[in-house]
């Protein structure tokens, strides 16, 4: 799995939850959606961010001592946690969301082994929203930001990625996929009677510093550029790690 990560830039895990574990932080997840006030709307999907600061649940989810271990192993480096966020795909919200590398939106130095879990909290079949990966597109490095919700944004930046094959990753409940931060990937629109509930970690080096970019998680926190993003905005993985196994 580390290898194959490692050459395609994505990789599938089965079963990293249980079913009933992924169907209790699905609850979780639909309840913190339809608490938050006005989540970002995209054309493609709603989406609430940090809700692992103000919902134990979730939390745990974000916190937990697998996952990390598992993103820390295909990583090959320390991580911390970067933000997590809910992305749920409405039953009439049939619009994909576009082709785009994470890390051109993210405001990151020295994070070049960032990368996000995407985990399901139900079944998504390439019917209800599942995620569709270009394999090796990790490769390309250095671009400007790609738009959600413009289906030839990234192909005119990169136009040799519009002839590689395109893998789609149905997931089970409780399966989870894990992407580098420059992986193009799109997810297909839902055209299902039930909501697609995703909840992504996105996980960075431990030693990542701030780029002065803008982006919601860092701008309330008037950060400089190149100041360290650590302390417990940004718990380390390994950390979590050890904290849960000294509990009884
Ligand atoms: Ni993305």
């Amino acid at each position: 799995m580390i290898s194959a990560y490692r050459r395609d830039g994505f990789v599938k895990v089965r079963g990293l939850l249980s079913r009933d574990e992924a169907l209790r932080y699905r609850e979780a997840a639909l309840a913190a959606a339809g608490r938050a006030a006005g989540p970002a709307q995209q054309a493609a999907f709603d989406q609430h961010v940090n809700v692992w600061t103000h919902d134990e649940v979730l939390r745990e989810l974000s916190l937990l001592p697998r996952l990390a271990a598992a993103a820390e192993a295909l990583a090959g480096v320390p991580l911390r946690l970067w933000h997590d966020h809910v992305l749920i795909k409405r039953v009439e919200r049939n619009t994909p969301t576009q082709f785009h590398q994470d890390q051109p939106y993210w405001p990151h130095i020295d994070a070049g082994r960032a990368l996000s879990a995407w985990i399901a909290l139900g079944d998504v079949p390439p019917e209800r929203g599942c995620m569709t990966f270009i394999a090796g597109s990790h490769a390309h490095t250095d671009l400007p930001p790609q738009d959600l919700d413009d289906r030839d944004s990234l192909f005119r930046l990169c136009p040799e990625l519009r002839w590689e094959p395109r893998v789609a990753v149905p997931l089970e409940a409780g399966d989870c996929t894990f992407h580098h931060c420059r992986t193009a990937h799109q997810a297909t629109a839902n055209i299902t009677e039930e909501p697609r509930v995703g909840f992504v970690v996105a996980f960075m080096d431990a030693h990542a510093r701030f780029s002065g970019g803008r982006h919601p998680v860092t701008l309330p926190l008037g950060l400089e550029r190149g100041a360290a993003l650590d302390g417990p905005r940004f718990p380390q993985a390994g950390a979590a790690h050890a904290a849960r196994r000294r509990t009884p």
